[in-house]
């Protein structure tokens, strides 16, 4: 499997978000286009903080997904309660690891956070365990603090 190139997936989600401001489009070609981009995913979405330290299903590429997760829950939870991305080699030994699709066995999530507030998460899942490299996880945290600079307004407090 090639290394993902990370520099040129960010000048690609720079390039496809320049002239929209709708936060809600912007997100939903990220997916499409990482999904597109990155080998061996099946999975690769946002989950939006829209009620109180809970994240409600976003814009995705994949398989039908759970609508609502509360932070601190499963790896989703996890990277927005921690505001940390996490790695797991394996979901099947993360305690309280969320099974939407069961074909997922590793997994990154990356917090995505707006004026000091999560306003949401960045979460890929691969079939292969152990697909997500250090660089992997690097690489799309870094596109998730792209992702900051989009227009958040409207989304958790952010004004
Ligand atoms: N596995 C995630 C749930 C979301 S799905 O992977 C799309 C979790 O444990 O948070």
């Amino acid at each position: 499997m090639a290394d993902t190139d990370y520099s040129l997936l960010i000048a690609q989600a720079e390039a496809i978000t320049s002239g929209e401001t709708d936060l809600i489009a912007n997100l939903s070609n990220l997916s499409a286009l990482v999904y597109d981009t990155l080998e061996d995913v099946n999975w690769v979405g946002f989950y939006l903080t829209r009620a109180p330290e809970t994240l409600v299903l976003g814009p995705f590429q994949g398989k039908v997904a759970c609508l609502r997760i509360d932070f601190g829950k499963g790896v989703c939870g996890t990277a927005a309660a921690q505001r940390t991305t996490q790695r797991v080699h394996d979901v099947h030994d993360f305690p309280g690891h969320i099974a939407c699709d069961s074909a997922s066995n590793s997994e990154v999530v990356v917090p995505l956070i707006v004026n000091d507030e999560v306003v949401g998460v960045f979460d890929l899942d691969s079939p292969t365990v152990g697909r997500f490299s250090e660089q992997d996880a690097d690489g799309l945290s870094k596109l998730g603090r792209f992702i900051e600079t989009l227009n958040w307004s409207g989304f958790g407090n952010v004004q």
